[in-house]
């Protein structure tokens, strides 16, 4: 519908710089220049690395998703952009290209929460998000069970990781198989040709009596790594595949079980899986089996909307549009550790908690706002 917010997305809280456009729940344009190739020689990503690759891609990658969505950005309605949890310094590119956008354009500006983006994107693939969603969200950085019943002001946090995301457990077990980086593809995989019944594989916090919905992988890590040193030690050859497909097996078989027994505890009957982990094949499999049994809906986004991007930055910036939560300030800052009870951040000087979204009136709004804010 013409009338749904048009917003432009912009993600940089990793080693993605990921521009979206969105119009309300409809994909326009997804962008993302990845400077993964330049971290991989380091086994992981570096801040420094990834800020100065997000400087660079910053201005070609908002063009070409503009040209690509066929906009101009005097049409905007609004720019979103990841405000955190990620990388500091990686976060402040995306955030000052965000702002200068925006207020050269006149249009409002939201700095949304990472995570919740993470979730909001599956509106851009199913529809709008039931309410309330479960979600699973499972990335390099995070791995938590969020209950969302409205993913523009209210988000949960259920359980998370006690130690290592999931996604980490992916890269240090692909490490130490020399597999290189990122892990979760190429175990993903290497795992098809395995036997995930060949090691039994510990699986963490998931005794009667550890904390039912937070997750450890730290175990596990070890168990395999002391597997693998242990082969090596006797002169055997290490089986990649079984090794990938038992521990991929150990990972999914608790993130699923976990996920399943919120949904049930909380008589939740939708459950969204997100994060760069959400694009593992085995993670699908496995919970669209076990959602089935239990009468839940599943809902994963395809691949390329899991792993970080700016689509769903967009997302969700959209949702906050049509929502009429008010923008952000002008002193808006990057926060490295942006709590997920903070779907948005909100200019603490607004006086009313909503506006209603209405086009000819956006931009009076942002430069009575500049005015306030951006000299104090
Ligand atoms: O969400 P994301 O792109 O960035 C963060 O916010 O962290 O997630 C990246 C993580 C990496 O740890 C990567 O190994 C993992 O997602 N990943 C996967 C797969 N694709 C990416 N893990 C398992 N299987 C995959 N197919
Ligand atoms: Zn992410």
């Amino acid at each position: 519908m013409a009338d749904e917010p048009l917003v432009l997305g912009i993600e940089t809280s990793c080693d993605e710089t990921g521009v979206g456009i969105v119009r309300g729940h409809t994909l326009l344009a997804d962008a993302v220049a990845s400077s993964v190739d330049e971290h991989a020689r380091f086994g992981g990503v570096v801040p420094e690395v990834a800020s100065r690759a997000h400087l660079e891609a910053m201005v070609p990658t908002i063009q070409r998703a503009l040209k690509e969505a066929g906009v101009a950005a005097s049409d905007l309605d609004g720019i979103a952009v990841t405000a955190g949890p990620g990388l500091a310094g990686a976060l402040l590119v995306g955030v000052s290209a965000a702002k200068a956008y925006a207020y050269a354009l006149g249009k409002p500006l939201y700095g949304v929460n990472h995570l919740a983006s993470h979730i909001c994107v599956d509106q851009l693939e199913h529809g709008p998000l039931p309410e309330p969603t479960m979600a699973l969200l499972v990335s390099g950085g995070h791995s938590s069970l969020l209950l969302a019943p409205d993913i523009t002001s209210d988000v949960r946090p259920l359980g998370s990781t006690i130690d290592d995301a999931a996604g980490e457990a992916f890269d240090k077990i692909a490490r130490v198989l020399n597999l290189g980086f990122p892990g979760g593809p190429v175990i993903d995989r290497i795992a098809r040709e395995g036997d995930p019944d060949a090691i039994a594989f510990p699986r963490g916090l998931t005794g009667p009596r550890d904390a039912a919905y937070d997750f450890s992988f730290s175990g596990l890590k070890t168990a395999v790594a002391r597997w693998i040193e242990a082969k090596r030690a006797a002169g055997e050859e290490v089986p990649v595949a079984d090794v990938s497909a038992s521990f991929q097996e150990a990972v999914v078989d608790v993130l699923t079980r976990k996920a399943v027994r919120a949904c049930k505890d909380e008589g939740v009957e939708h459950l969204m899986i997100g994060g760069g982990v959400a694009a593992n094949s085995r993670l699908r499999a496995m919970a669209e089996r076990r959602c089935e049994d239990a009468g839940l809906t599943l809902r994963v986004p395809r691949p390329k909307l899991c792993t970080d991007n700016g689509a769903m930055v967009a997302a969700l910036g959209a949702e906050m549009v049509a929502r009429g939560r008010s923008a952000s300030a002008w002193d808006l800052s990057a926060d490295s550790s942006l709590p997920v009870t903070d779907p948005h951040v909100p200019d603490p000087n607004a006086h009313t908690h909503s506006h209603s979204h209405s086009h000819g009136h956006s931009h009076d709004h942002v430069h009575e706002l500049s005015r306030k804010n951006l000299y104090a």
